[in-house]
């Protein structure tokens, strides 16, 4: 018979296999090349050479040597050199096209993993693999889609120069804040509401070197209480059943190389004050439900209304915790601290409520700007933006008068109104307003404690806070 020749003994039928799927391979496969347990490439069959124009590489000489990812990008070579596992069949796409590739750690005799082989199988696979091809394009695009929506969501609005004002108070903290961005610390903002602490907080961001990397912004006061440690570090995978089995990547891992802006900081609760101190100072997070920590590189913001450090002296907020934030606080300065800032912060905004309503723009007459100086401003640029929204709506005037502020603005009323019976719910309504207006005075927008001293709770206090917000506007 013809198969005197066939071995039969294990080890010769196994290297006979492996050598005849070898030359398949390599006369089936449309180029072979070869990595080292460093990643770098040392060897690529002729065939690969056809491939070296489209990867922007002149001759194997440039290709030879390299690591791979260099001159291959987005390769996984490097992946099976570490992890010892074959990539049966993958797509590989980037500068030179989509390729079917498969990818085979090399062993040595003793089982090292010494280096891997990379094939492509297919080169051109959308004529060959159509279906399968086109469902991974379409998936791609939708990824990349996606993506750039998040970036673009994530990209810095605001700089600088949308900070309006030449006031020596506003002049101050734009210097701050610049010098805020060229270090890479914790920066804490402190500032009633409305003074634009957001804003610069997008400002340094973009004006740092994180700029290209994400801005992440969570609201302390708006995240109830018992999800914060999940928005926060995220939840690993099975930690919980449900919606959540896949686990979920926190805002800190979110932010990861870039800016976390932690607004309304005064409002963590204590036992996740202890957390964040650890991330600030260890760099590290551990999602919950998880016993690893991962390492996160993040620029924390914060800002708050209220005063910390009474806060601290009550026992509300961790005195560490408030040195660990208070490395550089900047103060931004309260509308009535730089009224001379009014004009130039009408015209701002004036255009950009145009912009925004389509109506034509209006302009700020003398004594339009003498009614707005003499308001006390509690809600800050905010407010100012509100009743110049309200200003605009009320009238068709293009040149704004103090007489189109007289009803928005009840302080900048020329005579008080005559004390007159009005229904008792409006009252009411005027005396918890005001009542309400002190308590955040006297505590200095401190919302806990002043609840405390009107005697209800902090969210009845918010409840009725969205209420006179929501008919203020
Ligand atoms: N200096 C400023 N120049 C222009 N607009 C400002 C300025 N400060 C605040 N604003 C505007 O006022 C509003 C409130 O600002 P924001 O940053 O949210 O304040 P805060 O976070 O302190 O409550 C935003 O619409 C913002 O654009
Ligand atoms: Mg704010």
């Amino acid at each position: 018979m013809s198969d005197t020749r066939l071995p039969r003994d294990a080890e010769s039928v196994l290297k006979l296999a492996a050598q005849s799927m070898f030359e398949l391979f390599s006369t089936m496969s449309e180029g072979m090349m070869l990595v080292d347990r460093a990643g770098r490439v040392v060897w690529i069959n002729d065939s690969y050479k056809r491939f070296l124009p489209a990867l922007g590489v002149a001759g194997p000489d440039d290709f030879v040597g390299r690591p791979v990812e260099e001159v291959v990008p987005n390769t996984l070579m490097r992946q099976v050199v570490e992890t010892g596992k074959p990539i049966l069949v993958d797509l590989l796409t980037n500068k030179a096209g989509t390729f079917v590739v498969s990818r085979i750690p090399l062993r040595d005799a003793g089982g090292e993993v010494i280096g891997a082989l990379g094939m492509v199988l297919f080169d051109h696979p959308e004529a060959t693999l159509q279906p399968l091809i086109a469902k991974f394009a379409r998936l791609q695009g939708e990824l990349d889609e996606a993506r750039k929506e998040l970036a673009a969501q994530r990209r810095p609005k605001y700089t600088f120069a949308s900070y309006i004002g030449s006031s020596p108070a506003a002049l101050e903290v734009k210097r701050q804040a610049r010098r805020a961005a060229q270090l890479d610390t914790t920066v804490l903002l402190l500032g009633e509401t409305g003074t634009g602490k957001e804003m610069l907080a997008h400002a340094i961001h973009a004006a740092s070197s994180r700029a290209l990397k994400p801005f992440i912004g969570v609201n302390l006061a708006a995240v109830p209480e018992t999800l914060l440690e999940a928005e926060f570090f995220g939840v690993a995978p099975g930690a919980y059943t449900g919606a959540d089995r896949k686990g979920r990547d926190g805002k800190f891992k979110i932010a990861d190389g870039g800016t976390l802006f932690l607004d309304e900081i005064g409002d963590m609760p204590l036992s996740l004050q202890a957390k964040l101190l650890r991330v600030l100072q260890e760099r590290e997070i551990e999602p919950l439900g998880s016993n690893r920590v991962a390492e996160v590189d993040v620029r924390v913001i914060a800002a708050t209304s209220c005063n910390l450090k009474a806060l601290v002296d009550e026992g509300r907020f961790r005195p560490d915790l408030y040195y660990r934030l208070n490395v550089l606080p900047v103060r931004l300065p309260s509308l009535r601290e730089r009224l001379s800032d009014l004009e130039a912060l009408c015209e701002s905004l004036l255009e950009s409520i145009a912009q925004r309503t389509g109506m034509p723009q209006r302009e700020m007459t003398s004594s339009a700007i003498g009614a707005l100086a003499t308001h006390e401003w509690r809600g800050n640029v905010r407010e100012l933006r509100n009743v110049l929204e309200q200003a605009t709506m009320h009238t068709d005037n293009i040149r704004l008068t103090s007489e189109d502020f007289l009803s928005i603005l009840p302080s900048a009323r020329r005579e008080s109104p005559r004390p007159a019976l009005r229904p008792l719910p409006q009252l009411i309504a005027e005396l918890e307003h005001s009542s309400i207006r002190s308590a955040l005075e006297a505590t200095q927008g401190n919302k806990v404690s002043a609840a405390r001293l009107l005697g209800i709770s902090r969210a009845t206090l918010y409840g009725k806070l969205a209420e006179i917000k929501r008919l203020s506007n």
